[in-house]
């Protein structure tokens, strides 16, 4: 973590996510649900090839299965991503497992499945960090805070793992159960006063959409000691901006644009 910044947080528990930046170190790369620009979005395959390919941090969207497991999905419905039809919630795992994930993508990856949170989490360990969304809508997922606490922890893995949400109250139970855990405020706007929400919320950064992102919100953030995170970045000129802007990690679907501008592209993959 830069030294250098007054106000920046000490805590160990952030310390793997925040504090980069040009004073730092680069910003934290991660890879956007994978590396999604040549993989099927939040699956094995997508993560692997994150990984491969040098990123130091993986993003995965987390939602539930009819009969309570944690899966990785972005959207609500099974319909864009899978063969599958209808929400996740009114599906059980042995439904959800029986889906095709990787063919709407591409024929090479028929045959990629949905996978656990457990699965995503047990391929990341110990080779990167990952930022994990709770996606809690359009109904809320009751009691999916503890679940995923319970799954990290499981894992061992809280010093690994960052938890998000657009849903700021999902953030504050996460807190709550594990004040170890760094976590973030997902929003797409201008905030009158977001470091006020972030701390509301006993978060640690904000994670903010790049339409809403000035070096003026960046130095603001990181003046009330939190992180400044910038989703979703996929041209060359704001990843650039991110950079000067110091910002503490930037999300991009383009994972190898996104480490060759960061410096951090692994040689030959
Ligand atoms: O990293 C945050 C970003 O993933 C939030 O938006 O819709 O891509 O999940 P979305
Ligand atoms: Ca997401």
């Amino acid at each position: 973590m830069s030294a250098d910044r007054p106000g920046r947080s000490s805590s160990p528990k952030a310390s793997r996510f925040l504090g980069r930046g040009p004073s730092g170190g680069q910003p934290l790369g991660v890879a956007h649900r994978g590396a999604s620009k040549e993989s099927p979005e939040n699956t094995l395959a997508a993560f692997r090839l994150a990984l491969h390919l040098g990123a130091e941090a993986v993003e995965c969207d987390a939602r539930r299965t009819r009969d309570g497991h944690v899966v990785v999905i972005h959207d609500h419905a099974l319909d864009r991503t899978t063969d599958g039809r209808g929400p996740v919630e009114s599906h059980t795992l042995s439904e959800i497992r029986g889906l095709d994930a990787g063919r709407w993508f591409g024929p090479q990856f028929a045959g990629e499945r949905i996978p656990l949170l457990a699965e995503v989490l047990e391929a990341v360990r110990g080779k990167a960090l990952v930022k994990l969304e709770i996606k809690n809508d359009p109904v809320p997922y009751e009691g999916i805070e503890q679940q995923i606490v319970d799954i990290v922890r499981g894992l061992g893995m809280e010093d690994e793992v960052f938890v998000m949400s657009f849903d700021h109250e999902c953030v504050r139970t996460v807190h709550a159960l594990a004040p170890r855990l760094a976590t973030g405020i997902l929003y797409s706007g201008r905030l009158v006063d977001a470091p006020h929400a972030a701390q509301a919320a006993g978060a640690d950064a904000l994670c903010v959409h790049r339409g809403y992102v000035s070096p003026r919100d960046v130095a603001r953030a990181h003046a009330a000691g939190l992180g400044f995170f910038v989703w979703t970045v996929d041209d060359e000129e704001t990843l650039r901006h991110c950079v000067a802007w110091e910002v503490d990690g930037v999300t991009s679907n383009d994972t190898r644009l996104m480490l060759r501008v960061l410096g951090a592209a692994r040689p030959g993959a």
